[in-house]
């Protein structure tokens, strides 16, 4: 419990309408309706949404205590229990020994010398998109949503399996989206129907289940009789790592319905985001050309270089990690984070009964004045050292914090970096008009609403 010498006191409760309590806008327009309470309740407020009290928890200081100093006491709650009906047990889904076992497990995957070793991956991937991007006639726009969710897929099965899924990428990708939607639609409804009735939305669900586990199961039984083939063939990716790790006390490997959820999530979890992310930062770069420059001035100097190693030359490319971390900012692909408390606990003088729920808003926190000057400004520049270092560390946190940040966090930051510096060193990307405006929608993920579509030409601007 946070310590403080006040008596306990209730939360303060947003007031909605009788019954029906904030439920309609907050699942209308969830952005607006929690920038709104930010401005109205200084440290934190209920509502109601969807007949459940939910506390909205808007102080870096409030984040820090659920997702770090008291996080035994906070589970992840239901809305991800969504999302375990397709990803399982796996790691974002699982909690307590369980998952603190198969994190221990996965985490060797994403260390800095595995990262290091997949960067060159990462580049050649984007440059077959700038072999693309060159035959494209310029006077078309482009869908860059398209071409990053495409990227990031084939980034990551890479990594995972050291192979892409080729020509039935498109398949998964609409699979997956089908996927998003349904969690989406079941998170806003009142009534839930269990799965086993073949309501439209559930039969077109389980198919697209069925169309991604089919490319998992057969990618995973093909390397089994791979390593019957040939045991002492090492593959260096994931899935290896995953298929070979034994139990500490039992010895034994994990069955194969474990490591199907640990490559689903981590196959799932290890896109979409990062895809997302990319295609605002291109439509940021669109509208800001002179951050762009930078960007490519920066690329231009630093990729050139001859001698050191693709990862070497990534570390080197510092304004463009400021750029992925602003955008991160502005738009936090994992725009909300839940919670709920297994015991009663007292957050600042706020007491909160067992079984509480609680939110998260990076998407907000990234706004509160308190922390950010201009928070809808996009400047990079707020993330230089100088200017990054009286900042809270909770006062930002696209993937999370605690001992459930995100796994991928540095491959996400790696991959952005590298995608941008190679395509901007190359291209210059145009709006499609001086007032083109893309609004922000919260599915599962945050997304560019209607996709984001740009001019891409070559660039004649000298680096
Ligand atoms: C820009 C890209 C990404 C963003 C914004 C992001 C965001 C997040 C956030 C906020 C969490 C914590 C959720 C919570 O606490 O409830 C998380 C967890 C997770 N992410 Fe990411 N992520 C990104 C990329 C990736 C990548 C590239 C991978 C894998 C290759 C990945 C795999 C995971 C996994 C497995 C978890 C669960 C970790 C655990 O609980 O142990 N993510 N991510």
């Amino acid at each position: 419990m946070q310590t403080s010498i006040v008596p306990p006191q209730t939360a303060p409760r947003h007031r909605g309408w009788p019954l029906v309590g904030s439920t309609y806008p907050f699942i209308n327009d969830p952005l607006g309706f929690m920038l709104r309470l930010q401005e109205q309740h200084e440290r934190l407020s209920v509502v109601n949404v969807l007949r459940r009290d939910l506390t909205i928890l808007q102080t870096a200081e409030d984040v820090k205590y659920v997702l770090q100093e008291n996080n035994r006491n906070y589970h992840k709650s239901e809305a991800y229990k969504i999302l375990a009906t397709f990803l399982g047990n796996g790691l974002l889904t699982s909690e307590e020994d369980f998952w603190r076992r198969q994190r221990k497990l996965a985490q060797p995957a994403f260390y800095k010398q595995r990262l290091a070793l997949m960067t060159d991956m990462m580049a050649q991937e984007t440059e077959a998109l700038v072999d693309d991007w060159k035959k494209h006639d310029a006077a078309q726009p482009r869908d860059i949503s398209k071409d990053m969710l495409r990227l990031t897929l084939n980034i990551v099965t890479k990594a995972l399996f050291s192979t892409d899924v080729g020509d039935r990428v498109a398949g998964i990708s609409a699979a997956l989206d089908d996927i998003m939607h349904f969690a989406d639609q079941t998170l806003k409804s009142f009534i839930r129907l269990p799965l086993k009735y073949p309501t439209p939305r559930n039969v077109k669900f389980q198919s697209a289940v069925r169309k991604v586990e089919e490319v998992i199961y057969g990618i995973i039984n093909g390397r089994r009789a791979e390593i019957q083939r040939n045991p002492d063939a090492s593959y260096d990716d994931l899935l290896d790592m995953l298929m070979r790790t034994r139990d500490e006390e039992t010895g034994e490997t994990m069955s194969d319905g474990q490591l199907r959820d640990e490559v689903t999530t981590i196959f799932m979890a290890g896109h979409e985001t990062t895809a997302n992310a990319l295609s605002w930062a291109l439509y940021l770069l669109a509208k800001h050309p002179e951050v762009a420059q930078r960007i490519r001035e920066e690329s231009k100097e630093v990729l050139a270089k001859k001698g050191t190693s693709t990862f070497e030359k990534a570390r080197e490319l510092g304004y463009t990690m400021q750029v992925v971390q602003e955008v991160l900012r502005l738009y936090p692909p994992a725009w909300v984070i839940s919670r709920r408390s297994l015991a009663e606990d007292k957050i600042g003088p706020y007491a909160f009964p067992a079984d509480s729920y609680f939110l998260i808003s990076p998407y907000t926190l990234h706004r509160r004045t308190e922390y950010w000057n201009e928070p809808e400004v996009f400047n990079p520049d707020r993330f230089s050292e100088e200017n990054s270092k009286d900042r809270p560390t909770y006062a930002y946190l696209p993937f999370g914090g605690g001992p459930r940040l995100c796994i991928g966090n540095n491959f996400a930051l790696l991959e952005m970096q590298l995608i941008l510096a190679i395509l901007l060193r190359d291209f210059e990307v145009e709006l499609l008009s001086p007032n083109q405006n893309i609004e922000p929608e919260p599915m599962v993920t945050l997304r560019p609403k209607g996709g984001v579509n740009l001019g891409v030409k070559r660039s004649t601007v000298e680096g």
